[in-house]
């Protein structure tokens, strides 16, 4: 499949067709396209326990790993507010551990106008193991 950034978006607004935010009522969709050639999506899913709660992010990430992905090669975030979705912290250091610094981040809210990011311009100094060596 020939995937383009419009593609990505479509896929990311269906996602929030799943989405389970009843507590909120704030549905966010996420398509991620992985080094295995496949686009994985997620919407967040919401807890009672609030707490509990998983980003959009972090469900597709989850699933694309879970499938066998090893890198995230773009992202894009939807929402259905006029307000640009933008990644939690939490969501950033998840991505980290999957995508290379230059990888594209697509953020889009419910019009058509989106902006694109490196990966490393939404997550300058990002903790990595290597560090510790
Ligand atoms: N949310 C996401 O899904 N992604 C983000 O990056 C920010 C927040 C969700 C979590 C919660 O269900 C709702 O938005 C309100 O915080």
């Amino acid at each position: 499949m020939e995937i383009n950034e419009q593609k990505l978006f479509d896929i990311a607004f269906k996602a929030m067709d799943h989405a389970y935010a009843p507590y909120s009522n704030y549905k966010v969709g996420a398509a991620i396209l992985c080094d295995d050639g496949n686009v994985y999506d997620g919407g967040n899913i919401e807890n009672a326990s609030y707490g509990l709660t998983n980003c959009a992010e972090r469900t597709a990430i989850f699933k694309a790993v879970s499938e066998g992905a090893k890198e995230i090669k773009a992202i894009a975030i939807v929402n259905g507010t006029s307000e640009m979705s933008k990644p939690c912290g939490a969501c950033r250091q998840v991505m980290s551990e999957f995508m290379k610094a230059d990888a594209p981040v697509f953020l889009a809210n419910n019009t058509n106008q989106y902006k694109e990011f490196t990966f490393k311009e939404i997550l300058p100094l990002a903790f990595s193991d290597k560090d510790m060596d």
